[in-house]
């Protein structure tokens, strides 16, 4: 599949922090603190540069073990740059469709921010597996499903995002991508292996603030949906330059879930 850039990781990252649901979070955190006598390992899938253990020790998460995979070697060197010093941090560049030599011993909680989206189907499948026989929790933030409302609103958003929507389940290098069903495909597959489940809202508000990650978003959708889709090149030559003149004074909402889930019926 194509990178992620350490710009657009940046770029996109504090929208994330204000989109994940905090309620979640702190159940995370109160899960991994709930043995004072255990450093509690968290496995983070598609790690990137660290957004997951930023914003877990931002919100109280410490003395955790972080393994962070991912198939990047220049991201996780970033990673290790930013916090090698103050976390306990073990590296794993490996391809996360080799479920099984994932590093998932001992682990208390599988993480991952802005990935399943991106999977399909047969990943979620043995990840839940493989996780049911350890009985390790499961947080994934920020899940895209499907959303996009734009302010003001263009002729052609509807069938814009009818193709993003479409493009989002594309094969990116890890078979059919779950796209907006990830969330509804990850519940039903933990609730099967009897985790109990929770979704939270986590949508980004994008303003004026956001102009630069609202541009970069504006260009990616407009290239996702240029060929295939069957849009006329002209309308979206119009929509496109339409939504740039509106990222100073217009609004976007994109919607994202998060998902947490408890082995067993109740959490710990
Ligand atoms: C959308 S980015 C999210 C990164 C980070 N979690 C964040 O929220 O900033 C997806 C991440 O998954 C990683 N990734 C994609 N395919 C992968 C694969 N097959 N194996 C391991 N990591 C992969 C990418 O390198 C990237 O870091």
């Amino acid at each position: 599949m194509s990178g992620f850039s350490i710009n657009w990781l940046d770029l996109r990252e504090p929208a994330d922090m204000a989109a994940r649901d905090k309620t979640l979070v702190t159940q995370v955190i109160q899960y991994l603190q709930s043995d004072a006598d255990i450093s509690p390992v968290i496995v983070d899938l598609g790690s990137g540069t660290g957004s997951t253990l930023r914003a877990l020790t931002s919100l109280g998460a410490h003395q955790c073990v972080w393994r962070l995979v991912d198939h990047d070697p220049a991201l996780l060197n970033e990673a290790l740059r930013r916090h090698g010093q103050q976390e306990i941090i073990e590296d794993y560049e490996a391809d996360l469709l080799e479920i099984d030599t994932l590093p998932l011993g001992a682990a208390t909680l599988l993480s991952a921010s802005a990935l399943y989206d991106l999977v399909s189907r047969e990943v979620v499948d043995g990840l839940v597996e493989r996780l049911a026989r350890q009985s390790i929790a499961f947080y994934a933030a920020l899940n895209y499903d499907g959303r996009t409302d734009w302010t003001p609103p263009h002729p052609v958003d509807t069938d814009v995002l009818r193709a993003f929507n479409q493009d989002q389940q594309r094969d990116k290098g890890m078979g059919p991508a779950l796209g907006p069903e990830s969330t509804a495909y990850l519940t039903r597959v933990l609730e099967g292996a009897g985790y109990t489940v929770q979704t939270a809202d986590s949508a980004w508000q994008l303003g004026p603030d956001h102009a630069a990650l609202v541009a970069d978003l504006i260009r990616g959708i407009r290239a996702a949906v240029s060929d295939n889709y069957g849009l006329d090149r002209q309308a979206l030559d119009d929509w496109e330059r339409f939504r740039l003149s509106h990222v100073h004074d217009g609004h976007c909402v994109i919607g994202h879930l998060d998902v947490l889930a408890f082995p067993g019926k109740t959490s710990r």
